[in-house]
Order: structure tokens, then sequence, then C-alpha cells
């Protein structure tokens, strides 16, 4: 799961069956949900909240994360036992939508860990303007992005500290 279909297929020939992240019926949501551009000007920091901009812009790489509408065009290969579980998605746009966004954001998730694991530093970010994205590097509508990931190696002392995190009891509800 990274820029393009032929390295995603060298990442998987390379990690363990166990390696690989799941997602629903692991349908991973289109062949291309990250594709890489370097930061800097143009439609990634032009409508971007402003204190996004100048982080992006010193990104050496900004990796849009999205997912594809149309998923389960791919399902026939993905899920060969039962290609007609396509047909749910096909008929029902919103479910297809929201199921696309559930493993998209799943496999970006993914790609941060994965990223991170190899020593890079991975900045996630929603403040963007998603049309100005989409227009630009998914023009034919099928492919939607959902976040941004600037990545490189960041500078340490202006990298921010771990933020506090929920302690277990307060994060879960044991039911
Ligand atoms: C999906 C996503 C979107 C985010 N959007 C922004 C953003 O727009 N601006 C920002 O400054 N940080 C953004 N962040 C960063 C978080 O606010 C937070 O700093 C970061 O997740 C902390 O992670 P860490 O403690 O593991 O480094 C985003 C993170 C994620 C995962």
């Amino acid at each position: 799961m990274v820029a393009d279909a032929g390295h995603r297929r060298s990442a998987q020939g390379h990690l363990p069956d166990h390696a690989i992240g799941a997602d629903q019926r692991q349908l991973e949501p289109g062949t291309d949900p990250v594709r890489a551009d370097s930061g800097g000007e143009g439609p990634v920091t032009d409508g971007a909240e402003p204190g996004n901009v100048d982080k992006t812009k010193a990104a050496p790489v900004t990796a849009i994360i999205g997912y594809d509408t149309r998923f389960y065009e791919l399902l026939p290969k993905l899920f060969p036992h039962r290609p007609e579980m396509k047909n749910p998605y096909e008929a029902n746009a919103k479910l297809a939508e929201t199921v696309a966004f559930r493993n998209g954001t799943l496999q970006g998730a993914y790609f941060m860990l994965a990223a991170r694991a190899v020593g890079l530093d991975v900045g996630g970010m929603s403040g963007f303007d998603n049309a100005k994205v989409d227009a630009e590097f998914f023009p034919d509508g099928r492919i939607k992005s959902n976040f941004l990931c600037n990545m490189g190696h960041g500078d340490p002392s202006k990298i921010m500290a771990k933020l506090p995190r929920l302690e277990f009891e307060e994060a879960c509800t044991l039911i």
C-alpha cells in the first residue's frame, strides 16, 4: 500500500500475511489509495488551514490517503470465492461510500504505522481543501481524498512531544 500498484505488489511480496493489516472483507478500497506528491505550492497547501501550510511545504513528500468509490469493481479479484459480493455495493452508493471510507481510513493508519516502523516521521493532516486536491489529482472523481500524510525526517527541535493519552478505563468500556 504505497504510491503505486507496482510498489504495493513488491511490498506485499516481502511481508508475511500476518503482517499485512486487515480491512473489511480485505477489499482494499482501491489500487491507488495512497498517492505521493512533493509538499509545496499548489492544491495541497492552497486552502489548507494556516497552521498546516508551512509544515506541508517543508515536507519532502506528502501522501494523499484516498479511497476508491468503486472499489467493488475489483472485488472479483480480491474476494474471488464470492465475486457476487460486489452486487450490494454496486446497488447502494451510500453503503459503498461507508465501506470505502472505513477501509481507506484503516489502510491510511497502517500506512502511517509502516512509515514510522521504517524510521520516517509522519504527520497526519485533515485541515486541507479536499475538493481542490481531488480536482487536481483525481479528476475523474473515482478516488476521493481522505487525509494527507506529511512524511520525511522532522526537525527534532520542532516536532511536538507526544500528547497525553487516555488511560484504558477512560477510553474503553468493558461490556
Ligand atoms: C487523520 C489525521 C489528521 C490530522 N490532521 C491534522 C491537521 O490538520 N493539523 C495538524 O496540525 N495536525 C493534524 N493531525 C495530527 C494530530 O493532531 C496529532 O498531532 C498527531 O496525531 C499526534 O500523533 P503522535 O502523538 O503519534 O505523533 C492529524 C492526525 C491524523 C492522524
